[in-house]
């Protein structure tokens, strides 16, 4: 603390400074930050007092986070860590839809089991953290708030505060003390998965929120509320650059100047930290090759050097496994870079046990563990936990009520009318009159999980229905309120057929949930293949009946073709839980009258095809559709001419994660066979078969004409289907957020020998390979099933997945006949066959 204020007095320009430290400060294009906690003599002598006492096994434990799925309360009485937290798919009881009660009699058991000193340590409260990102989303009847992306469009700070009380309410209720928000990316590249959760491609926009958010949160420093019972810690992510990477790709690798770096990516962390954030989480990204989690200048010499940060720094689910010469139980190289906290979901015991033997041997300096130690208990004594009593016996602690209140639902509802962009209103055919017969379409109309979007109940957002959502009105149920108030009729109508004319339609249709990177796309073409809805917008207008779009998406995508098809079209973003708000905004009061204009303007530039990717204000020569900061109001003529509708995307453009399917191979993916003879053929036509004859391939038919292949193998010698790719792939982060790698099989004959699945990774590098005999035989003959192992489980058996040269290799030692239509990575329903890595 000492160094960093004297850092302070010298850059103010104090003369009698070494003049070489003020030289240097001018050069560096990190921003300085005053940390609002001035030094506390008595609270650093608490500390160092307590430190005093601890072992180095205590230490270390609360260097450690781990994930409710793995880690019981009963743990901890052992391996005494910091924190747990909840990830998106853990839940109490591995229940998506545990009750508030069953979480909060959770967040007591692990309270509780810290604070038990009768097998000796020391009484040190763990810190319970979960992904509050758009309300406390993660639990039944939590009021849910747009995604950042819709906020952003709001442009209203002080609305951004309200949410983050309320979220810091409503987490506290359900006994947690930490939310891992705000998510400060500034999203460059709309192919990236997580645009959502960034309020803007514009650093001026996610600033201006930045501060707002935390204090929200946390309350406000020097008042009496700061980190009081009614507020949590934020967690101000990813920390840094993950709205930069190359080509949109979620965790991949951000390429800039240490100037842009600064001006673009790192643009929120000097409000945040001036507002007290009291954690910052290191991004799984890398920045000019170095991953965050091992990047030592970034982490220690700008955030906690430069910007004075004094919290925490929290690793990402762990990311530090993906530092150069880590895996995800030994990493003291993310320590030594100046993470405080590792998240370690599953990997805490193994990750403990490591850094526990690397402090020992010297490989962490003490130095280095005592003050990794000492920031994480500066915030746990700030937030008062050590005096705090159980997560329920505080201030709101199971005060459910809290949960989806009125008042939190009416401004959650503000914020939905305050997000929704008008991008045409031709004739203007809005504010509909609510005294009409309204025709309610499209998958989005009435689907409450669709328009929360990821980060609901579970980590994709997917798999919930209705009754998961107590507190919540969908976009139709809406409308249809406002409507019959008023003498009129809403008919909910999916596929937009009706028996009765009606006098309009509003279709709401959009993206499915996604997090993370398996929202990352290619181009930013909606649901290439697939019209269904355009169809239904033509049919609509084609009936004469005046059409009303409503888009429910996560970023901006190309629309050219629907806009065409709508009288009016909004975007309305991930608005979650208040659908409502959207009638509050289209429709007039029953006298006539506007009951709410537009307020939303574009936080993100709308492409004007679907290769317009990285299309973002102030760049060289900027060209959106719709700019940046556009948005009609009622009282703007809103009339728009046929847009082109050339989406600039070739076709033939592989799908995102497939391997192979419908009959062809993804860019980069060539087929080979080859044998223990040393036999070897790249297949580019089929039927293709090994000279000697062991393997032969052939076309056949699933969903369409040759959409599949048929391997037959003789047996002699044993032989190999393997999916090659041209440049060595990473898989890490889809085997860390336990995607599969999924085949749709139909076995036409029993293997007759050990049959094994697997992937290679270069020269040099061990491959992995799993027996899957027993498994096959078990598929049912001559039917189609999807078959899936789980990518971690080549981690397991020894491979280096940040380095694959082949994303599977398929041998069998004996006859086989197996047919394929589809390799791709993905995610499997309880209903097929899954190998799991015990085989
Ligand atoms: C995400 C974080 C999140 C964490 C815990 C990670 O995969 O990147 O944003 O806070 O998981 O769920
Ligand atoms: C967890 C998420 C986490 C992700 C990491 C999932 O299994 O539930 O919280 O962010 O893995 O990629």
């Amino acid at each position: 603390m000492t160094a960093l204020v004297l850092a302070l007095a010298a850059c103010k320009g104090d003369e009698k400074k070494d003049a070489s430290a003020t030289a240097q400060a001018e050069q560096s294009p990190w921003p300085e930050v005053k940390w609002p906690f001035p030094e506390d003599p008595a609270l650093e002598k608490r500390i160092s007092d307590l430190m005093a006492t601890m072992t180095v096994e205590e230490k270390v434990g609360q260097l450690v986070q781990g994930d409710i799925s793995s880690i019981k309360p009963e743990d901890l009485r052992k391996y005494r860590l910091g924190s747990v937290l909840a990830g998106g798919n853990s839940d109490p009881d591995g229940q998506y839809n545990a009750t508030p009660a069953q979480w909060l009699a959770l967040a007591d058991a692990f309270y509780e089991a810290s604070m038990d000193t009768s097998g000796g340590g020391k009484a040190i409260p763990v810190v319970f953290g979960i992904d509050a990102v758009h309300g406390q989303s993660n639990i039944v009847g939590a009021t849910l708030f747009p995604h950042n992306i819709g906020l952003g469009a709001t442009r209203n700070p002080e609305l951004l505060r309200r949410i983050g009380e309320i979220t810091a309410l409503e987490t506290r209720a359900t006994g947690m003390e930490w939310a891992f928000a705000p998510t400060v990316a500034v999203p460059q590249d709309d192919r990236w998965g997580r645009s959502y959760e960034g309020y803007s491609e514009s650093p001026d926009v996610v600033a201006s929120f930045a501060g707002a958010m935390v204090e929200g949160l946390q309350g406000k420093v020097g008042t009496k509320e700061f980190l009081d019972g009614r507020h949590v810690i934020s967690s101000v992510k990813h920390f840094l650059g993950d709205g930069g990477t190359a080509n949109g790709e979620d965790q991949g690798d951000t390429q800039l100047s240490e100037a842009e770096l600064v001006r673009i990516h790192a643009a929120s962390y000097p409000p945040a930290i001036a507002a007290g954030a009291q954690s910052v989480m290191a991004s799984f990204n890398s920045v000019n090759g170095v991953k965050m989690h091992g990047n030592k200048s970034l982490l220690t010499d700008a955030l906690k050097g430069r910007m004075n940060f004094g919290g925490f720094v929290v690793g990402d689910w762990n990311g530090h496994g993906q530092v150069e010469g880590c895996t995800i139980t030994d990493c003291p190289a993310t320590i030594n870079a100046g993470l405080d906290m590792a998240m370690a979901p599953d990997s805490w015991k193994g990750f403990y046990e490591t850094t526990l033997a690397a402090v020992k041997a010297g490989k962490i300096s003490q130095e280095r563990l005592d003050d990794a130690v000492r920031r994480i208990l500066r915030v746990k004594y700030r937030l008062g936990l050590f005096e705090a009593g159980k997560p329920s016996q505080r201030a709101v602690g199971g005060k459910f009520e809290l949960l989806g209140a009125p008042e939190h639902r009416a401004v959650a509802r503000q914020a939905v009318r305050e997000s929704l962009v008008l991008l045409k209103n031709q004739d203007r055919v809005l504010p509909l009159q609510p005294n009409q017969r309204i025709l309610v379409a499209g998958d989005g109309a009435d689907d409450v999980g669709k328009q929360a979007g990821g980060w609901t109940l579970s980590w994709q957002g997917t798999g919930n229905k209705r009754a998961d959502f107590p507190n919540a009105d969908s976009i139709f149920e809406g409308i249809a309120q406002q409507a019959k108030a008023a003498g009129g009729e809403a008919v909910l109508s999916v596929d937009g057929s009706f028996t009765q004319k009606p006098d309009v339609a509003i279709v709401v249709f959009g993206e499915d949930p996604y997090a993370e990177f398996q929202g990352d796309i290619p181009n930013l073409l909606f649901r290439p293949g697939n019209d269904e809805h355009l169809k239904l917008m033509q049919r609509l207008k084609a009936a004469g009946i005046p059409v009303v779009s409503v888009f429910l998406s996560g970023r901006p995508l190309w629309m050219n073709r629907e806009i065409n098809a709508s009288d009016a079209f909004v975007a309305a973003w991930l608005p979650g839980s208040e659908g409502g708000g959207i009638a509050d905004v289209l429709l007039r009061k029953p006298d006539g009258s506007v009951q709410h204009d537009f307020k939303g303007k574009l936080s993100f530039s709308w492409p004007r095809d679907a290769a317009q990717v990285a299309n973002n204000v102030g760049q060289k020569d900027y060209n959106p559709q719709f700019a940046f900061g556009f948005g009609l109001t009622y009282s703007d003529d809103g009339n728009l001419a046929a847009l082109p509708e050339e989406s600039g995307v070739k076709a033939g453009q592989t799908e995102a994660g497939t391997f192979y399917g419908r009959g062809s191979l993804a860019d980069g993916i060539v087929l080979r066979l080859s044998n223990a003879a040393g036999q070897k053929l790249d297949v580019t036509t089929v039927p293709a078969k090994l000279p000697d004859g062991s393997l032969e391939v052939t076309a056949v038919d699933h969903e369409a004409q040759e959409d599949a292949r048929r391997f037959t193998w003789s047996g002699k010698p044993a032989a190999t289907v393997s999916l090659v790719s041209s440049t060595p792939r990473s898989l890490m982060r889809e085997a860390n957020g336990d995607v599969m790698l999924v085949l749709t099989v139909r076995p036409d004959k029993t293997p007759a020998g050990d049959v094994s699945i697997g992937v290679t990774c270069g020269e040099g590098c061990k491959p992995a390979s799993l027996p899957i005999r027993a498994a096959l035989s078990k598929l049912p003959a001559g039917q189609w099933t999807r078959f899936g192992v789980l990518l971690k489980c080549f981690g397991t058996a020894g491979a280096d997945l940040r380095k694959l040269d082949s994303v599977m290799t398929l041998e069998s030692a004996g006859a086989l006949q197996l047919s394929i239509s589809r390799i791709e990575l993905g995610a499997l329903n309880e209903a097929q066959q899954t190998l799991d890595c015990a085989h």
